[in-house]
């Protein structure tokens, strides 16, 4: 089966959890630390074996093109100032992979989202990586969903064991069979009522590794939740033929799209930070002596 060369990234929608920050930038473009979040997401991809990417945009997300597009001007005021390592970073941006952008036009769901890539994709399989979900795993679990898809020709999702009250914000799985982290899937269903939850299991973080088939079940899914073109609902249509499995994702995800797990990739990220971790060890540690910080529930 081919290698897996292709990604596609929806960063085309509205970004209401973060409002206002997300009113005018893009909340893919929301730093961590020293980089934009979608930076790290393409990165991962590429550690992964991605070469090439289509990034999804909506009108006012015309910073995500710049960002990986070179910048002459930028490139020019560095080196003309011997800002050598700024501009090896500028430049190794754009470097990263080849880029294609397209726009969705309205936001009318992850699969109407994911359905505009029919024509960069041709009859390749491919993988899909949402631009929120932070994962620092150097690429390890596509890398392991690229194997499992090489192996099957199935479609792989990735999978995370979540309490119930918050597994129900995600798509559940109904699983069957489970052997080490694959994880065979009997149904899917996208935001069921938390009496409905089949399982603990939940389709985050959001790393999918498709056929070119999927396309067709896209075409033929109707709006589902949220009167949305729902991604889950063409999965679930494929799992009486090429199949579907899981595979499970052990490592921490961010969901940067949250202004709470947003500040936690922030502050982890920052400790991990080879030229900044230590740094910010000693200024976190005075903010904790000096908020006295407690757990909220604690608190009388
Ligand atoms: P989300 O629902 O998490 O993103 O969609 P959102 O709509 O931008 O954020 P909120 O909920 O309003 O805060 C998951 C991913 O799918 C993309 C989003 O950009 C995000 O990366 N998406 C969603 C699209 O590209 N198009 C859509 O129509 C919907």
């Amino acid at each position: 089966m081919a290698h897996v060369r292709k990604a596609v990234i929806p960063a085309a929608g509205l970004g209401t959890r973060f409002l206002p920050a997300t009113k005018v930038v893009p909340k893919e473009m929301l730093p961590i630390v020293d980089r934009p979040a979608i930076q790290y997401v393409i990165e991962e991809a590429v550690a992964a074996g991605i070469e090439d990417f289509l990034i999804i945009t909506a009108p006012s997300k015309k910073a995500l093109e710049d960002h990986f597009d070179r910048s002459f001007e930028l490139e020019a005021l560095l080196e003309s100032r011997s800002k050598d390592a700024a501009l090896d970073e500028v430049r190794r941006i754009s470097e990263l992979a080849k880029f294609h952008f397209t726009r969705q036009g309205a936001p009318l769901g992850l699969g109407h989202a994911i359905g505009m890539a029919r024509n960069y994709v041709g009859d390749e399989s491919f993988a899909v990586l949402l631009p929120d979900d932070i994962l620092v795993d150097q690429g390890a679990l596509l890398s392991q969903m690229i194997s499992q898809h090489a192996e099957t020709g199935s479609v792989i999702v990735a999978a995370g064991h979540y309490p119930l009250e918050e597994v129900v914000s995600y798509g559940v799985i109904d699983p069957g069979e489970i052997k080490g982290d694959v994880i065979n899937v009997n149904s899917i269903v996208e935001k069921p009522p938390i009496a409905e939850a089949a399982s603990n299991y939940g389709l985050a973080p959001g790393r999918y590794v498709f056929p070119s088939s999927i396309f067709d079940a896209i075409d033929a899914t109707k709006p589902g939740v949220g009167g949305e073109i729902q991604i889950t609902d063409a999965i679930a249509s494929m799992i009486s033929g090429v199949g579907v499995q899981a595979t499970l994702n052990r490592n921490d995800r961010y969901d940067a799209g949250q202004k709470l797990d947003w500040l936690r990739a922030t502050v982890e990220i920052a400790l991990d930070h080879d030229e900044l971790g230590p740094g910010f060890r000693d200024v976190l540690a005075q903010i904790i002596a000096k908020h006295d910080v407690t757990p909220a529930q604690s608190t009388p």
